[in-house]
């Protein structure tokens, strides 16, 4: 880890340059940062009808903090509000909300049904209004709530509540799952598809301009895609593991004729990771290294992965998802990968790794120019889907340079930030507006805010966001830190 580039002691835009062309890696970026009406980062892109301000878009970050039945806490409404205060003018998903109890990620995942809807509603109007506040109007702001069934991570009592589609030879294993342990019947997955269905409706109905049907990081919607050998109508082929996505918009357009759909989609995978046992010492784990996967070739658990290698991602099958999104109607797509359970390193490039990772075991910019490199594959194929980028937060300084190079050179259409906006959630408007970066606040990618979550508290910038760095919560994360 030591000789990966460090790139908050980088000293210029020139240093950064020359890190990325020694590392060989292709990521594009300017050299200099425009800002007001001459930044492409300010020019507005109309997705299904609907205007987007701006090319910033706050990705979803769930918070561990809503009540126990599902609702918002001041917690989450500070973090809503933040958000809104950011200046991007895409608000996607806000976080993974549940449309049934049973698929929660755990007891504090927010849940959307008649009870909770009000108190969603008012979530949205706070980050509204704070958006106003900030920015002086709402004009292009377009905000969509991102509906999810966790699936094989399932933990709705705080313990493991698995719902699978399939046995997974590694991940089973990770879970202790018995050999009789059930998958989901094709009537249960039809009872989910019917609480997505009200889920959107409510959705709708309290003012969102659009849902995500979330099919990525390993939670129910992505597992679909990967499910090449369930039998049944929601297994095996192509056409059936994308059934679950057709019957839930097409009961959507039935329900609300108005809403807009969007995915957000892994747009490639690998098998899971583990900490190398040979580099792991006690209270540090190893640099991260594939599980064994030689005895299952063809390796027939992921969505675009290389079958026959499944450490590379193969963009054919996502390519033939876009386009049956395309068919769908669906034309706003968010593209991320891999998952924070079993290969954040793909999913989330850092530095540090949680509690329950491993050592990047690669530079993590290589993590970034991976997913930009999905991004801008899939964009020249679906020139007309609008889509928006991810994994932008480990850039740090470097993130305006590489933003703006990113969407003047249609790499992507929109920039999305996850962890930057709970460490430093003005970023986009400092970068608009011209204002020269607030260094001390770039998130440096400690991963506190994925521990905490993994211990029980909230999830939140415990080191560079005051309120959680100064709350009775940040002593018990550093008591579990140091409990090890
Ligand atoms: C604390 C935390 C919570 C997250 N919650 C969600 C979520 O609710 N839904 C989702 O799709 N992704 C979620 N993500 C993933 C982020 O949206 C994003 O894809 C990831 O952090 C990589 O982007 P970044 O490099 O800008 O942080 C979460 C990530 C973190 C660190
Ligand atoms: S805790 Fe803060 S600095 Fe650390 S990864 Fe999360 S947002 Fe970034």
């Amino acid at each position: 880890m030591s000789e990966y580039v460090k790139l908050a002691s980088l000293k210029s835009i020139n240093g950064f340059l020359a890190a990325i062309q020694r590392l060989n890696l292709h990521i594009p970026c300017d050299q200099e940062v425009l800002s007001g009406d001459a930044s492409p980062l300010a020019q507005p892109i109309t997705a299904d009808g609907l205007t987007i301000g701006n090319r910033f878009t706050v990705q979803p970050m769930e918070g561990w903090d809503g009540t126990p039945d599902g609702r918002p806490s001041d917690l989450t409404f500070r973090r809503w509000r933040r958000f809104g205060s950011s200046g991007a003018k895409l608000i996607w998903g806000g976080e993974a909300v549940a449309v049934q109890h049973d698929g929660r990620a755990n007891p504090n995942q927010l849940v959307l049904n008649e009870q909770t809807r009000d108190d969603i509603a008012r979530l949205r109007d706070a980050l509204v209004e704070e958006h106003r506040k900030a920015c002086g109007s709402t004009d292009g702001l377009v905000i969509g709530l991102q509906l999810t069934h966790s699936g094989r991570y399932s933990r709705p009592k705080g313990k493991p509540e698995p719902r699978i589609l399939y046995r997974h030879p590694i991940l089973d294993r990770r879970l202790n799952l018995p050999d009789d342990y059930p998958v989901l019947t094709d009537g249960e997955i039809r009872q989910i598809i019917d609480s997505f269905i009200r889920a959107a409706k409510l959705a709708w109905q309290i003012g969102f301009d659009f849902v995500d049907v979330k099919h990525c990081h390993g939670y129910l919607g992505h597992e679909f895609l990967s499910a090449h050998t369930r039998e049944g109508d929601y297994g095996g082929s192509f056409e059936n593991r994308t059934r679950f996505l057709c019957e839930v918009v097409q009961g959507i357009r039935a329900e609300a004729p108005g809403l807009r759909i969007g995915v957000r989609l892994s747009a490639f995978d690998m098998v899971p990771f583990r900490p190398d046992p040979a580099t792991s010492r006690p209270g540090k784990p190893g640099i991260g290294m594939p599980e064994p996967y030689e005895h299952l070739l063809p390796y027939r658990w992921g969505f675009g992965v290389n079958p026959q290698n499944p450490v590379e991602p193969d963009l054919t099958e996502p390519a033939a998802f876009l386009a049956l999104l395309r068919e769908l109607g669906i034309l706003l797509v968010n593209l991320t990968a891999g998952s924070p359970y079993y290969n954040p390193h793909i999913q989330r490039p850092a530095l540090y790794p949680p509690s329950d990772g491993y050592q990047p075991p690669e530079d993590p910019l290589a993590g970034v120019a991976r997913q930009m490199w999905a991004v801008r594959t899939l964009k020249h194929q679906f020139p007309d889907t609008v889509i928006v980028g991810t994994a932008y937060t480990y850039l740090q300084e470097y993130i305006p340079y590489v933003a703006q190079a990113a969407v003047r050179e249609g790499w992507t259409d929109l920039v999305g930030l996850g962890r930057m906006m709970l460490a430093y959630p003005e970023l986009p408007r400092d970068v608009l507006e011209g204002r020269p970066l607030q260094t001390k606040r770039l998130c440096r990618t400690f991963s506190d805010c994925t521990t905490a979550p993994r211990n029980g508290l909230p999830s939140g910038c415990y080191p560079l966001d005051e309120f959680y760095r100064n709350s009775l919560l940040a002593e018990q994360l550093k008591r579990v830190k140091r409990s090890g």
